[in-house]
């Protein structure tokens, strides 16, 4: 039993029109699909799910998806969840085309579903088509999300429902003078995060979604692509002190901030124990020394 990572994210744009031509024309994705109010986007060619599915009113997050490698796997999770009393709910309307996921919600409000994905690619193979046929900025993978909470007792019961019900690690928490939790970081597999949690303004949901990209000359062509298209970045090319994975950060029309982020560190064996850090004594933000934005505490 075993998750494959984050797949795809559902985020509300305020002017879903403002949001599409920002992703396809620049961003550079490809609408796949439309449901309604919903518009299914892919970065991948060769993939044909979406990894971002934008739909029109309000901003932040609605749901996100994990993989998993077959159906039969829910069942599994299902016990798992239930065990520690967390409510599922079998869906068949989570994404086109898509038999059967497991939907719950964390201690937060934010659904996350499981989805049955065998078809996904093993590995992105850096040299494919699909590599050489990217535009704009031209991610390769959606890569993580970092989710936002407003109170320690919050981001203490998500992980809790992470690690217990889903088999989730927890890499590094950050706390402040009084130990509550900041902000943290939590893994699926060997990546250094797959789900982040950082603590923001009453009623946000999302602190941003993550684009996967290859290296630290792709951030500054991406750089170069966005502010040529008008869309400066929030901060960086920099490379953070926590995870210490290279990143960019922009706030994107419809209302939701992206970063683009390369050399995610991996994590291998059996290391069950997170590094607890405290505010005033590292600077998670940036290895580098670059301070952490004003902004950066507000989520959308
Ligand atoms: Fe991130």
């Amino acid at each position: 039993m075993a998750l494959q990572k984050l797949i795809w994210a559902e985020l509300a744009v305020t002017d879903i029109d403002q949001a599409l031509e920002f992703n396809v024309d620049v961003l550079g994705l490809r609408e796949i699909a439309r449901e309604g109010r919903n518009i299914h986007l892919s970065c991948d060619p060769e993939d044909p799910h979406a990894q971002l599915v934008l739909t029109d009113g309000g901003t932040g997050v609605r749901s996100f998806a994990l993989g998993v490698d077959s159906e039969t796997e829910l069942e599994d999770f299902e016990s798992r969840l239930a065990a520690i009393d967390v409510k599922t709910e079998r869906r068949s309307d989570a994404a086109p085309h898509q038999p059967t996921s497991l939907a719950f919600q964390l201690p937060t409000g934010h659904e996350v579903v499981l989805l049955p994905r065998p078809d996904r690619p093993l590995y992105r193979h850096p040299g494919s088509d699909a590599a050489s046929q990217r535009r704009g900025v031209g991610p390769a993978d959606i890569d993580h999300i970092t989710i936002a909470f407003a109170e320690d007792a919050e981001a203490r019961a998500v992980a809790h429902v992470l690690s217990q019900g889903l088999g989730f690690r927890i890499s590094d928490i950050f706390v402040n003078a009084d130990d509550e939790w900041q902000a943290a970081w939590t893994r699926a597999g060997e990546a250094h995060h797959d789900i982040g949690l950082i603590r923001c303004q009453p009623g946000a949901s999302l602190h941003h979604l993550a684009w996967t990209v290859d290296n630290m000359e792709h951030h500054k062509r991406a750089a170069d692509t966005l502010a040529a298209a008008g869309h400066p970045l929030e901060t960086g090319p920099g490379r953070h002190g926590v995870g210490g994975n290279l990143y960019s950060y922009l706030w994107t029309p419809g209302g939701n901030r992206y970063e683009l982020s390369a050399e995610m560190p991996r994590i291998l064996g059996d290391r069950p124990d997170p590094l607890v850090r405290k505010a005033g004594e590292f600077n998670a933000f940036s290895a580098w020394g670059a301070p952490r934005p004003e902004s950066f505490t507000r989520g959308s």
